[in-house]
């Protein structure tokens, strides 16, 4: 009996110091109630690095206390139970949620040496240089041609015809639907299939040359065929872009990612290697929530 009572105490005792739990498999997990990011927040080139990043909806507070960074040519899995801040983190990082009434944000984000946020920083620019994919495609009401033509034109990025369709050619090639759309660049983008308007906004995105391009869900509203493909170009886009995606997907996470990062009600519970995260979470909330426990 009295033996019992010393190891219950001895386990309330690393408990309470390391602010974690030893279980019987012998790995060390950090408990529930602990809230500090677990695991490496930062790396080694970071093409955007953001500090203690709170946002707040009204009283809301939605976003907590969020330091992480986007690596070059690197793919950024963020996964999460909904509602837990994944698109709120995600709109930080080229300042959409300017848009929100309400919302406000405080917090570094450096891009290339200066703060996002800083009010030196035209967000039309900014925009292009860290583009965002939708999770429902939104092609203009026009053609495809013009689809990817429009942002080129605003931020004047072709000088003349000949340089417009080398862009156009160029980013639809880079999107993988060149060869299933170039007869009919006239057509209305509309008139593509749900795979292929998410790769046509995928297009247009690339077609501002982007560094990092955000994607909130990009394969939730596509079929399994539709979504194989999304992934494949995710996985080639990396070699020239930075970026981070959330996802609902697990599988997709694995599949695409090299770093997971796992929100839990606004904060950033843990991130690391996505292979790390998804066999070896090193915190239970992250174990409830890849098991099934959680969301
Ligand atoms: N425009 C808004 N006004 C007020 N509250 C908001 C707004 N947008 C989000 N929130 C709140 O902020 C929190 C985070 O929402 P967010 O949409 O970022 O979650 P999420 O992780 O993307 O969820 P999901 O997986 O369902 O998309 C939620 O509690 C949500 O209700
Ligand atoms: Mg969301």
């Amino acid at each position: 009996m009295s033996t019992v009572m010393v190891a219950d105490e001895a386990e309330v005792t690393e408990k309470r110091e390391t602010k974690g739990t030893t279980r019987r498999d012998g790995r060390a997990t950090v408990s529930r109630d602990v809230r500090e990011t677990v695991g490496e927040m930062r790396v080694e080139e970071p093409r955007m690095r953001c500090d203690e990043i709170n946002v707040w909806y009204g009283n809301k507070h939605a976003i907590r206390n969020v330091s992480l960074d986007i690596g070059k040519n690197e793919v950024l899995a963020m996964i999460g139970p909904s509602g837990c801040g994944k698109s709120t983190f995600l709109r930080c990082l080229n300042r959409m949620n300017d848009t929100i009434v309400g919302c406000r944000v405080t917090g570094r984000i450096m891009l290339d040496g200066e703060d996002v946020n800083s009010p030196r920083i035209d967000v039309v620019p900014l925009r292009a240089q860290v583009g965002m994919v939708f999770q429902k495609p939104n092609p203009f009401p026009k053609s495809i041609y013009e689809n990817i033509a429009f942002g080129p034109r605003i931020h004047g990025l072709a000088h003349n015809p000949q340089e417009m369709d080398e862009i156009v050619e160029t980013s639809l090639i880079k999107a993988g639907l060149w060869e299933e759309v170039k007869d009919r660049l006239d057509q209305p983008g509309t008139g593509l299939s749900g795979g292929q308007q998410q790769r046509l906004c995928i297009a247009r995105t690339i077609a501002v040359s982007p560094d990092i391009i955000l994607m909130d869900e990009p394969c939730s509203a596509l079929d399994p065929i539709a979504t194989a493909k999304v992934e494949e170009l995710i996985d080639e886009l990396r070699q020239n872009y930075s970026i981070a995606i959330v996802t609902h997907s697990m599988q997709q996470a694995a599949r695409v990612s090299q770093r997971t990062a796992y929100f839990h009600l606004g904060d950033l519970i843990e991130v690391g290697d996505t292979k790390q995260i998804f066999t070896n979470p090193r915190h239970e909330l992250t174990e409830d929530y890849i098991t099934g426990r959680f969301g």
